[in-house]
């Protein structure tokens, strides 16, 4: 691999044969794009001598286990206390005394309950729904620009890549604006609570934040029994799941509220949006071909981020049945690792795959968001946020730069999402900056910056 776009880091973990290769180690993961390529060419069912698990990294290979409901399931739940040791038991057993232990979310169940289940979700995602919000969005993004671009300078981590979707969650589940930071601070020790080599204190601080967090956020369903709204949390609290004949437990609903929208639903959109202005920096020649002509590349570019950087790197299935790949046999009940950020580089579906490429015809048939059944819900409203999110960029910003000093540029240590906790820069603003004038002005107060 010697094209710029890949994520440079001093000294990536370059395997030279299969028998150095791991993915469980925060280094290789830190650019684990040579390790990818390796598996992928020698060993596309590779079973990883440390975590067990058999890691899938071919395109076609991850698109047909995620397709096949009949072989491969999502059920990863862990809070079965038969089954719960260590650190997973002490955390058990905390919930269970001050908190909810978290039910099964959406993204762990299998069909028919996962559709089921899903269909809570529908209307607030309808592309009609989105449309609605997409003004608001596109306000959003560019009033974060005002609070800053007199200054030369941000993190724009904190500052935009944070702010953006967390406010438009926040306001799909009924939370409120100011209290953004607070629900950042949860989130973010829920990802360190599921991250490498946690000790037991790293355990108990993360419990007792996520238990701090389903207090807030029970008072809120509570609140949405007794009042009903238009939030998409309104509908998860009051609607019956077709088929159920009951509505979500409160456990059901804390383990949505972490899992499936505020981590997965505003840290990825986060992660994608620093990955795209790193990309940026590196990649020059891009970022001169966007700016030039952001209405006929941005749609292209943001499918390229998250592509080349998806923040959603690997997910598990388990094994219904004894299978076969690629020649391995996988045994039933084994954990099968698919590898959407090796797929998103097989040479096999995209050719020079790890380069930016805005002309690039297949470029949306990425698998950063998955495929099938459990297909990103939120899909269309990240691309919009994307889209915004880098346009108000390119219409603020004249030039700019990544600061090397005041980053460290290492990504989180966690095996499965790639996050970047700051991203300083220094950028010089646009004279005339500009601000679309189709805008829907109903909109412009639908999100409102943090104060
Ligand atoms: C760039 C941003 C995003 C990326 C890369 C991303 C990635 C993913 C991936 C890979 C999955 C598949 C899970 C699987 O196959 O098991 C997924 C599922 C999901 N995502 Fe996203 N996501 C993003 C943004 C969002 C947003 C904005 C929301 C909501 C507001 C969201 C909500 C969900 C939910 C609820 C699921 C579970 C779907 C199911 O199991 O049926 N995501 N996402």
């Amino acid at each position: 691999m010697t094209d710029d776009t890949i994520n440079r880091m001093d000294n990536p973990v370059c395997p030279a044969s299969l028998d150095e290769v791991t993915l469980a180690s925060p280094e290789v993961l830190e650019c684990p794009f040579p390790t990818y390529e390796l598996i992928r060419e020698e060993a596309p069912v590779f079973h990883d001598p440390l975590t067990g698990m058999y890691v899938v990294s071919r395109y076609k290979d991850i698109r047909r286990v995620a397709l096949d409901q009949e072989n491969f399931s999502n059920h990863r739940y862990s809070n079965d206390p038969e089954r719960l040791e260590g650190n997973a038991r002490l955390a058990y057993e905390m919930f269970l005394k001050h908190g909810w232990v978290p039910g099964k979310s959406l993204a762990a169940r299998d069909e028919p309950e996962h559709k089921q289940m899903r269909s809570l979700f529908d209307e607030a995602f309808r592309p009609r729904r989105i449309k609605e919000i997409e003004s608001g969005v596109a306000h959003l993004a560019y009033d974060l620009f005002d609070d800053f671009i007199d200054d030369g300078a941000c993190d724009y981590v904190k500052q935009y890549a944070v702010p953006l979707p967390l406010i438009i969650i926040c306001k799909q589940m009924g939370a409120k604006d100011r209290d953004i930071w607070q629900i950042k601070a949860w989130t973010d020790a829920w990802i360190k609570g599921v991250g490498f080599g946690l000790t037991r204190e790293d355990v108990i601080w993360a419990t007792e934040m996520e238990i701090q967090a389903q207090h807030y956020f029970q008072a809120i369903f509570e609140e949405l029994r007794r009042q009903p709204n238009d939030t998409l949390l309104s509908d998860l609290v009051n609607n019956e799941v077709p088929g159920w004949g009951r509505t979500l437990t409160d456990n059901e609903l804390h383990a949505e509220m972490m899992q499936d929208t505020f981590v997965g639903g505003s840290e990825t959109t986060t992660n994608a949006m620093a990955a795209g202005i790193m990309l940026l920096d590196r990649n020059p020649e891009v970022w001169e071909k966007l700016s030039a002509d952001p209405d006929r590349y941005l749609a292209t570019f943001v499918e390229e981020v998250v592509r080349l950087e998806g923040p959603v790197q690997g997910l598990s299935r388990i094994a219904k049945n004894d299978v076969e790949i690629q020649g391995v046999k996988i045994p039933k009940g084994a954990v099968i690792d698919i590898r959407f950020g090796a797929a998103n580089r097989d040479k096999r579906h995209f050719e020079n795959p790890d380069t930016i490429d805005l002309e690039r015809k297949n470029a949306a048939s990425h698998l950063g968001y998955s495929t099938g059944v459990h297909y990103c819900l939120g899909a269309p409203l990240a691309r919009r946020e994307l889209f915004w999110g880098f346009k108000a960029f390119l219409d603020n910003i004249e030039s700019f730069r990544v600061v090397p000093e005041k980053n460290k540029l290492r990504h989180l240590p966690n095996y499965g999402l790639r996050i970047l906790k700051e991203l300083h820069i220094e950028f010089e603003a646009k004279e005339k900056r500009h601000r679309p004038d189709n805008l829907d002005e109903q909109a412009a107060t639908m999100f409102q910056p943090p104060p």
